[in-house]
């Protein structure tokens, strides 16, 4: 079965690959099993200077996921390009570097000195962390701020830009028409939707940072949807996440029109998970009567 998918910037053998800030930079993974099986690596975000991110407690499990607040914790771009770029150049899989920022000029600063880099094949721009304080999600929910900070960081950016979606908008839709007509190469969705766990015994946000981002099964149904509904108004390839846990859950991201899709929080129940779902992936299409990963692309639609 042809699981290859052709997007801008990346030739992916299948569709698979694991999600910003679940993978690290592969370094722990590795260990486990060859990042040459994987579609793509996805690396943590990289910011300009080096950050320690929020307080402790970072992250809390809910009844079907998990809430975090890491605060985009990250060695800082140089540190990336010189030690961690080389590491996962190693295995045969393309690298995407997440990108964010407090500023557009941080945004700048970090993609000029991944530039300096020949072995980034795009870009990811995280515009919609929710657990920073200065800016980040600002650029995530304004369609001016974000179509700003696309066209600026697309000018420079040597590589193809995918711009990655908050879901905390009322309209999801009029987000992705101003970044596509921004001159955004593709769009990554869904990141977390803002939330809160109350620690019963101190009857306090359980996360320092009071509020954390909610990932994990229990958001799979909103990512589903808001895909579905951007697939019908842009025409941008739309690399899709949020919940996935198996290769049915994929094959659901595919016919709402995702072209690839990044796998999250599961990596933290499983490891393997990324493997898994690629092994079980053939299966699942030939189960469901399509003969290739292309062929699913959009079917919810017609
Ligand atoms: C612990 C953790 C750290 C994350 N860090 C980042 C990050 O650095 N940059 C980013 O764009 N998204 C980050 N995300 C969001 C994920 O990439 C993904 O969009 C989100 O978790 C939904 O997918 P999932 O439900 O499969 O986890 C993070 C998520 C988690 C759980």
């Amino acid at each position: 079965m042809n699981l290859s998918v052709n997007l801008p910037g990346l030739n992916l053998k299948n569709p698979i690959m694991p999600a910003s800030g679940c993978f690290g930079f592969g370094r722990e993974y590795s260990q486990f099993y060859d990042l040459g099986v994987l579609g793509a690596v996805i690396m943590k975000a990289a910011t300009a200077s080096e950050r320690l991110g929020n307080d402790t407690p970072r992250v809390a499990e809910t009844d079907a996921g998990m809430l975090n607040a890491i605060g985009l914790q990250n060695p800082g771009v140089e540190k990336i390009v010189a030690n961690e770029i080389p590491f996962l150049k190693q295995f045969d899989v393309p690298i995407i570097a997440n990108v964010a920022g407090s500023t557009i000029e941080e945004y700048e600063k970090v993609v000029t000195i991944l530039n300096t880099s020949n072995d980034i094949n795009a870009i990811e721009l995280n515009i919609s962390c929710p657990n920073v304080k200065e800016g980040g999600i600002q650029f995530g929910i304004d369609p001016q701020m974000a179509a700003t900070v696309t066209e600026r960081v697309k000018k420079i950016s040597n590589v193809p830009v995918y711009v990655k979606l908050s879901p905390n908008v009322t309209n999801i839709v009029e987000m992705a028409k101003a970044i596509e007509n921004a001159g955004a190469d593709g769009l990554t969705m869904i990141n977390t939707l803002t939330g809160m766990k109350i620690h019963l015994p101190n009857r306090r946000p359980l996360i320092a940072n009071k509020t954390g981002g909610l990932s994990g099964a229990a958001i799979k149904p909103i990512a589903i949807r808001m895909i579905y509904e951007v697939k019908q108004q842009v025409s941008i390839p739309i690399i899709g996440m949020g919940g996935i846990e198996n290769a049915e859950d994929v094959l659901e991201f595919l016919l709402a029109g995702a072209e690839a899709v990044a796998v999250g929080t599961a990596n933290f129940q499983n490891p393997f998970a990324c493997p898994e779902i690629i092994e079980e992936l053939p299966n699942v299409l030939k189960k469901y009567g399509f003969p290739s990963v292309k062929a699913a692309v959009g079917g919810a639609h017609s």
